[in-house]
């Protein structure tokens, strides 16, 4: 496919035609020009293909097919491998299935645990978020099929989700809220990006220059297209302008025509048009040439990955010897969702499966006997008092019990945030009732993101296995009698309630507009900050084996912020059970003046070992793992000192701790004004030389004279709150105080911004 040829062969209304879909997922085609139509579904973790014309709610069937795990599920697993097999399977399946694009990952940070989407995300953690995304989208597009990271930005919640406002301030965007689509564009190399329903300070993303151009394709390079959510479009010409290229679904046309009057009418020049279709016919020439007409895929294979992800994602909450259960003993499975789970979530990522396999088939399959207790009833939060009870009569004839447990459907949905992190009533009264008559009671959690356990100190065991995909079942009993191991770390921390959270007091906003006031500081890095107690930390989970960690060591001890740190330690299992252990490498700016959290993850692998197996694990560090964004620079800025490379089991879990100098090559430029104080001029050399002259010559006779006659009158110590308070004191005001002329100010001024001449106005290094 030709594109500048067919560019300039196409009429103006033949292009705007081709910025809009030509239903609910294909793009359009234009026959006379060989340009075919491509298909486009839902994603990320499952293919939602529906029949026919298709609505984007999930009311119409989609195919049958495999649900993975859910996105806050997979980030668990702290795998990129993982990712990578669900990339690859899906890119298979798109193929078979004739798709050329899908939906996905989603990579919005969760920054409250109420988001009723959290379940379609990865973490609060942009690094583990990104890293996770891009391995996905690689894996995905080698077989020939687009990825669509979504939603672009600062889409974290699912009130007034289609149109209020994010304020989100500028560090705070780039720290937290926009690396995790940064790493897909540059590492995951995705060729799609959708844009969020939402505004950014006010602006809708759809028609947001700021993200959609500045960031996107000028500060990241971006070069493959941008398309809406469905139904983001506010105003088409300006989301042109603004770098918009898609609209999705297709409409009767009312937007294109927009498009071509103004065209014709001088409000949009034809090459931001010719700029939008370019964007688009890449896609599609990409789809079309990396095409597999003989793809097949083998579902039952595809159900068995599917289990085995649900497996690494699962997450070890607690326990206290009871897991793995000995397959002689005499159990009882407990709850609905033994038989009908909650596998994933609600909303436009929903999967049609033919059939969910539950603990107690799974179990069955396996030849494990277990003996069942309804115990609740799924969605009524009502006090089911007579299943309770045959539930407790169950686990007291058992040796164990093992209560399937966890969010229902209607607890998180897209569409609609959570209002609490409670469990139904009717569970948590169950294993209470449970966990009194019967010591060994463990609980399997099933949900999408937090909750609060207020019965964790009466179990024996907790074992989460999130939204596990429709094999959950087995992936679970493999889990608890020890055929797999737990070897999933929280993706975001579980706090003891819900008040404790950094966006408590302004989450979901009011009238449309949300104020990120913690800024940077969203989970983990908001509790070590206010050294708060949680109940799990972030990157926390148990294993059935234990792991040393041993030999940290530092390629280097020093280092300019140009170069790369490598950093390795050994991890032995030093257990009885063969098991893998997500890795974390925090990085930690000591003595920092920047406002900054106590560590940040900015590393982890994830490494499988056999009883008294060890193996040494790599890092590389490069210059963004120290940084900070500056905004007086708008750039990452690396702040001269020391930092601890701090490696460990969860962010509460440091085992091995170094330290590193490393010098920043980029300068802040600092201009000085009047109103700066007499404490930041002394930072300076010259200023320095200047004030001490000047407190020297003042009228009472010097600064020792003055310190003394300080102490006379006000008593000891009295000359440090003096001292204290002249480094606060601005220079005008040290003119009003009669110790500088009029004029001194500006002179001192000029010598000091003066120093700033002599570097690179783009870089702001010293030429
Ligand atoms: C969702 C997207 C989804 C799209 C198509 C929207 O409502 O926000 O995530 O890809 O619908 O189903």
């Amino acid at each position: 496919m030709d594109i500048e040829k067919i560019l300039k062969e196409l009429t103006t209304e033949e292009k705007a035609s081709l910025c809009s879909g030509h239903d609910f997922w294909h793009t359009k085609a234009v026959e006379r020009l060989g340009i075919p139509s491509v298909m486009m579904c839902d994603g990320p973790h499952g293919l939602r293909k529906q029949k026919g014309e298709g609505d984007h709610l999930g009311i119409n069937e989609s195919i049958e097919t495999v649900c993975y795990p859910s996105a806050s599920a997979l980030a668990s697993s702290f795998d990129r491998d993982v990712l990578s097999e669900l990339g690859t399977a899906l890119g298979k399946e798109c193929q078979a299935e004739q798709v050329g694009m899908l939906l996905g990952p989603g990579v919005n940070i969760k920054r409250s645990p109420l988001c009723g989407r959290n379940f379609e995300y990865f973490s609060e953690d942009p690094y583990l978020s990104g890293e996770l995304a891009a391995s996905y989208v690689s894996s995905l597009q080698k077989q020939g099929v687009s990825a669509c990271v979504k939603h672009f930005a600062a889409n974290n919640q699912e009130t007034r989700r289609m149109s209020g406002s994010s304020e989100v301030d500028e560090r705070t965007l780039h720290e937290i809220y926009l690396p995790a689509f940064e790493t897909v564009v540059k590492k995951g190399k995705t060729r799609s990006v959708m844009c969020a329903y939402n505004a950014l300070n006010g602006v809708f993303a759809s028609e947001n220059q700021f993200l959609l151009t500045d960031v996107l394709r000028e500060k990241w390079n971006y070069q493959g297209m941008v398309v809406t959510d469905w139904g983001a479009v506010k105003d088409r010409v300006k989301g042109l302008l603004a770098g918009l290229d898609l609209e999705m679904p297709g409409g009767p046309g009312v937007q294109d025509r927009k498009i071509v009057e103004a065209v014709k009418n001088g409000d949009l020049k034809e090459e931001v048009l010719d700029k939008a279709v370019r964007n688009i016919l890449t896609m599609v020439r990409d789809s079309m040439d990396n095409q597999k007409a003989d793809a097949v895929v083998d579902r039952e294979q595809c159900a068995d990955l599917s289990a085995l992800l649900a497996e690494k994602c699962a997450v070890l909450l607690k326990n206290q010897g009871v897991l793995p259960i000995s397959k002689e003993k005499k159990v009882a499975f407990i709850g609905e969702f033994a038989k009908t789970p909650r596998y994933q979530g609600a909303g436009s990522s929903h999967i049609h499966v033919a059939h969910a396999v539950g603990a107690c088939e799974a179990a069955a399959g396996l030849g494990i006997e277990v003996t069942f207790a309804q115990g609740y009833r799924i969605c009524e939060d009502d006090d089911t008092k007579q299943l309770r009870e045959e539930a407790v009569k169950a686990a007291r004839e058992a040796e164990t019990a093992v209560i399937f447990a966890g969010l229902p459907d209607s607890y998180e949905s897209e569409g609609g945030d959570r209002e609490n992190l409670a469990m139904p009533e009717n569970q948590n009264l169950l294993i209470s009732a449970v966990a009194e008559a019967q010591p060994n009671t463990v609980v399997v959690l099933h949900g999408g993101s937090c909750m609060e356990l207020p019965w964790i100190e009466q179990v024996a065991a907790v074992l989460c296995v999130h939204l596990g995909g429709h094999q959950v079942g087995r992936a679970s009993v493999r889990l608890l009698y020890g055929e797999a191991n737990p070897g999933g770390k929280l993706a975001e921390t579980w706090p003891l309630k819900l008040e404790d959270n950094p966006s408590y007091l302004n989450f979901p906003g009011e009238e449309g507009v949300v104020q990120y006031r913690e800024g940077i500081f969203v989970g983990y890095r908001y509790y070590d900050k206010k050294k708060m107690d949680v109940l799990f930390p972030f990157g926390y989970g148990l294993s059935y084996t234990d792991f040393r960690y041993e030999e940290l060591k530092l390629d280097k001890c020093r280092m300019e912020d140009t170069e790369e740190l490598t950093v390795s330690c050994r991890i032995t299992n030093t257990g009885r059970y063969p098991g893998s252990e997500a890795v974390q490498l925090y990085v930690q700016d000591a003595g920092c003046k920047a406002i900054r959290p106590v560590r940040e993850l900015k590393g982890f692998e994830k490494v499988a070992l056999e009883p008294g197996e060890s193996r040494e694990v790599f890092f590389t560090l490069d210059k963004r793992a120290f940084a900070s964004y500056d905004i007086g620079l708008h750039d990452w800025y690396v702040e001269s000192g020391t930092f601890f490379i701090e490696v460990g089991a969860s962010s509460r879990d440091i085992r091995l701790s170094g330290e590193v100098k490393v010098t920043g090559t980029l300068e802040k430029p600092v201009y000085y004004t009047k109103q700066s104080t007499v404490g930041e001029l002394m930072k300076t050399d010259r200023g320095r030389a200047f004030i001490e002259q000047m407190m020297n010559r003042g009228q009472d006779g010097g600064g020792e004279a003055a310190k003394a006659e300080n102490v006379k009158n006000m008593g000891e110590g009295s000359d440090k709150i003096v001292e204290s308070m002249m480094m606060e004191m601005p220079l005008q005001s040290i003119v009003t105080f009669g110790r500088m002329t009029e004029g001194q100010p500006d002179d001192l001024l000029r010598m000091l911004n003066a120093d700033f001449k002599g570097r690179d106005d783009e870089t702001n290094r010293k030429v």
